[in-house]
């Protein structure tokens, strides 16, 4: 049986996921914003491209959530974004009403759909999904280790002038200034990155990795990364769709993994048809292992932010 994703928002990062999806034919999509006309419009003209692109993937557009039953993945993407001068944290109380609300409606169309949520500040907003959805653990995921790891890689590739295929790496921790490049499980083709690099020339793109949305945010003026988001979003979309079994970091919630409770950061985890099948442990470093507690901290600081406001 063909595949249903549901996407709520239909903004840049949205919009993007939902293309990628059709363009791919992975699952039919319905793309959902409260602007009216809005994910209509977007969704007629990704139609409109599938001829030329030879996909039979369907994509529909609403204001409601009626259409989106039965959906097998749920991508909640709607919010405000970043703009020059604004953290992902500034986002915190206004996102935390939108993901509340998206995410009820939606699970209540789609209630064995895997919730991905994209909206930031990511690791806070998983966890209102998670506890708005009253999905089991498993079933309710975040997506940024992916986009955070995808930068370090894209950077190191540039620096050593290979395939960014070739650069395996894994960037932890919430999603945020905080976020933990582990460099002591970097390779290119199997070399460890300390072997390959000045600690000087490391410590830098480890830098540029941790700013990398600012860095588009402050050249965008007007928004944020949405290219590399999507592209991220929707190879975890791809993995749960065809149980790929896929070890990737994505924010999950821990309960005594890596040292930490109750809180969602990211790590890397199993990805398959059932979500999150696994949490994967690495050994860590002491340093990696206080950067981690410490990013966890900082997540925890805006749930309790969250609990005291309502969420
Ligand atoms: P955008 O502003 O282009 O799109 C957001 C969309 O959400 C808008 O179309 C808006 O109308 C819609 N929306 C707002 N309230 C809604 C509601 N109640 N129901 C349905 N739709 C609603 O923003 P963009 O660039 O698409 O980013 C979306 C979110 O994703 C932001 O919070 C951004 O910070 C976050 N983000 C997270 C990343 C990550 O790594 N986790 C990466 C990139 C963006
Ligand atoms: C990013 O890292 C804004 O979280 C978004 O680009």
């Amino acid at each position: 049986m063909k595949k249903k994703v549901t996407v709520v928002g239909a903004g840049n990062v949205g919009a993007t996921t939902a293309q990628r999806i059709v363009d791919k034919g992975y699952a039919d999509v319905v793309l959902v914003d409260v602007v009216e006309g809005l994910p209509q419009g977007k969704a007629l003209d990704m139609l409109e491209s599938a001829p030329v692109l030879g996909s039979d993937a369907k994509i529909a557009g609403s204001n409601s959530y009626e259409e989106t039953a039965a959906s097998d993945v749920i991508v909640v993407t709607a919010g405000i974004a970043r703009k020059p001068g604004m953290s992902r944290d500034d986002l915190l109380l206004t996102n935390m009403k939108i993901v509340g609300a998206v995410t009820e409606a939606a699970v209540k169309q789609s209630p064995n759909a895997v919730l991905i949520i994209v909206s930031n500040p990511l690791d806070a907003m998983v966890y209102q999904g998670f506890k708005v959805s009253g999905f089991p653990k498993n079933r309710v995921v975040g997506m940024a280790g992916i986009l955070d790891t995808a930068r370090f890689r894209s950077f190191l590739a540039a620096e050593l002038n290979v395939s960014v295929r070739d650069v395996q790496a894994y960037v932890l921790g919430g999603h945020g200034d905080t976020m933990v490049p582990l460099v002591n499980h970097t390779t290119v083709a199997g070399v460890p990155i300390p072997q390959l690099l000045s600690k000087e020339r490391l410590d830098a793109i480890v830098q540029r990795t941790r700013d990398g949305g600012a860095e588009i945010v402050n050249l965008l003026k007007t928004g944020s990364a949405y290219y590399a988001p999507s592209a991220a979003a929707v190879e975890m979309v791809e993995a749960i769709l065809f149980d790929q079994k896929r070890i990737l970091p994505c924010a999950a919630l821990l309960e005594g993994e890596y040292g930490i409770n109750g809180v969602y950061a990211g790590v890397p985890v199993k990805l398959g048809a059932g979500g999150v099948e696994e949490i994967v442990q690495l050994d860590l470093t002491a340093d990696e292992q206080a950067a981690l507690a410490k990013s966890a901290a900082s997540v925890q600081e805006l749930i309790e932010i969250m609990a005291n406001n309502g969420g």
